[in-house]
């Protein structure tokens, strides 16, 4: 009965033996992920204690989220996005807390490239749905303060039905509420808009589910997106937070940051103001 004498084999020497495997891997970089996310994956599985049942749960789960996604619906990126996943590679990557630029956060689903060049002031509003105007205004600026003229500031938002002009194509006109201005000799930008209002993130497929499932809601606080560009700057990708919006606390995509929340003020006029400036730091 020689089989006593064999060892048997054991989740950490079943883990090994996969990173072992893994050792042929020609690209260091790619040897160097698959071996972290195979480490962490098999602690996963050790830690829970992952069931039979609960593993086909999760290959369920991930199929339905293949089969939902499509050109336009990106379920992978939404769960993403809700597990902080896109936060933190966001941060990973372009946050430095050393540096005195604006905090940057993430891009999101709804920008589309080339936007309509606007004047300083233009209304970048092109479909009445009765949103409360706003004049968006600042300077971008370098680390020390100085303007910087004829940057780039690209900014898109949601109109007051909650909808991005992307997802409303038989709706919105495909501009509506996009826009890329330059700044003018002083630095400054200045943008005629509609009061972004909270919305929620695409709930219908498997993430809005997982989300009910934890007991998460799918809002976003109401926010205005940018790109903010200048030759010789590192470009910023960040939004700007209404302060009285709901969600601050709890935005489903973890892309609130507190130096991004912005008070809106009404001017003697009567006129609602968001004003915040971007700084950039050298490339
Ligand atoms: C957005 O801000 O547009 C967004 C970000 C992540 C998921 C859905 C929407
Ligand atoms: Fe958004």
């Amino acid at each position: 009965m020689s089989g006593n004498h064999e060892e048997k084999m054991t989740p950490s020497a079943l883990t090994q033996e996969v990173i072992m495997r893994l050792e042929a891997t020609p690209s260091p970089r790619l040897r160097e992920i698959m071996q972290s996310l195979v480490t962490h994956l098999h602690d996963f599985a050790i830690d829970v204690q992952l069931t039979d049942q609960e593993w086909m749960e999760g290959i369920r789960f991930l199929t339905e989220t293949g089969n939902i996604t499509d050109s336009v619906r990106q379920e992978f990126i939404l769960l993403s996005d809700t597990l902080g996943l896109s936060s933190l590679v966001d941060l990973i990557n372009h946050s430095d807390v050393e540096s005195l630029a604006t905090e940057p956060t993430i891009l999101g689903p709804f920008y589309v490239p080339e936007s309509p060049r606007r004047e300083f002031g233009e209304s970048m509003v092109e479909y009445e749905d009765r949103g409360e105007p706003i004049l968006i205004k600042g300077k971008v600026i370098t680390e020390t303060g100085e303007p910087i003229v004829g940057a780039e500031v690209d900014a898109w938002q949601n109109a007051a039905t909650g909808f991005y002009a992307v997802q409303q194509p038989d709706v919105q006109p495909a501009t509506n509420l996009r826009g890329r201005y330059t700044t003018n000799g002083h630095g400054e930008f200045l943008i005629q808009s509609v009061r972004p209002v909270p919305y929620p993130i695409p709930a219908d497929g498997p993430v809005g589910t997982l989300l009910r499932d934890t007991g998460r809601h799918e809002w976003r606080a109401a926010h205005v997106h940018f790109k903010v560009s200048a030759s010789g700057f590192k470009p910023l990708t960040t939004h700007i937070f209404d302060a009285a919006s709901d969600y601050l606390d709890s935005d489903t995509v973890f892309g609130v940051k507190e130096s991004l929340i912005e008070t809106f003020v009404t001017d003697p006029s009567g006129q609602l103001i968001c004003q915040h400036d971007f700084v950039l730091s050298p490339e």
